[in-house]
């Protein structure tokens, strides 16, 4: 089984969670990446089970409207039952790295007034220890360099993100990221809250605050639900 097709599984086994632990006429959490994407074709094809969503991103907005599912924002909507999104690493307390797809600050919020983050995953996320994929850190533009600077004195090496064209990315938030290569990440929350009062820091990418309450990790024998 290919990662696509992992990916695939994973995203079908999550509607089935929400369909078993979420009440009828909820809003529930979206995130953003390519699971999230196929958990989102998939939610589609039960979307009478929801009254709605918040979204993780404009990406992610945009690919449930086409579907027809009602966006809220965030900002009228004080829970939701779950917020369901990929990771780019998770560890065994279920900390993750995100921000792969430049949306973790969206996606931190949304987490943040969820009661469960279920984490859809397949089995190339799971590490003992975070740092081996780039730390994204969105920034502030006009702080980029300063933080760019702790972050080395720290022993990491930051780079700043480009699109493919070579321009910079702009997040959704306006702001730049710095993927942080060479972190070895012992105490996911303790870094969490170190990085995140850098000025300048609008998001670090580690989620031990909002780690993952439940995941499922897609595996060539089934998925696992790891709580
Ligand atoms: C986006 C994210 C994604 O959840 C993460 O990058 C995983 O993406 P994918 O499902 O495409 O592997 O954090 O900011």
């Amino acid at each position: 089984m290919n990662q696509n097709e992992l990916k695939q599984q994973v995203a079908k086994k999550a509607v089935e969670y929400v369909l078993n632990n979420v009440a009828k006429d909820q809003i529930i959490g979206v995130g953003t990446g390519s699971t999230a994407d196929l958990f989102i074709d998939e939610l589609a094809k039960v979307k009478s089970h929801i009254k709605g969503t918040i979204a993780s991103s404009e990406r992610t907005k945009a690919r449930l409207e086409s579907h027809g599912i009602a966006v809220f924002d965030v900002n009228d909507v004080v829970s939701v039952p779950v917020y369901v999104d990929g990771a780019d690493e998770i560890d065994p307390e279920g900390n993750m790295i995100k921000g792969g797809g430049a949306a973790h600050t969206r996606e931190k919020i949304c987490a943040s007034i969820a009661d469960e983050f279920v984490c859809i995953a397949d089995a190339s996320k799971e590490v003992a220890i975070l740092g081996a994929f780039p730390l994204p850190i969105e920034v502030v533009p006009l702080s980029r360099e300063a933080v760019a600077r702790q972050m080395r004195e720290l022993g990491g090496n930051p780079i700043w993100r480009m699109n493919a064209d070579g321009s910079p990315l702009i997040t959704d938030n306006a702001c730049h990221i710095l993927d942080v290569h060479g972190l070895h990440i012992t105490e996911p929350l303790a870094l969490e809250i170190q990085l995140t009062i850098i000025p300048g820091v609008l998001t670090v990418g580690i989620f031990a605050q909002n780690a993952a309450d439940v995941a499922l990790i897609a595996a060539a024998d089934g998925v696992n639900v790891v709580n």
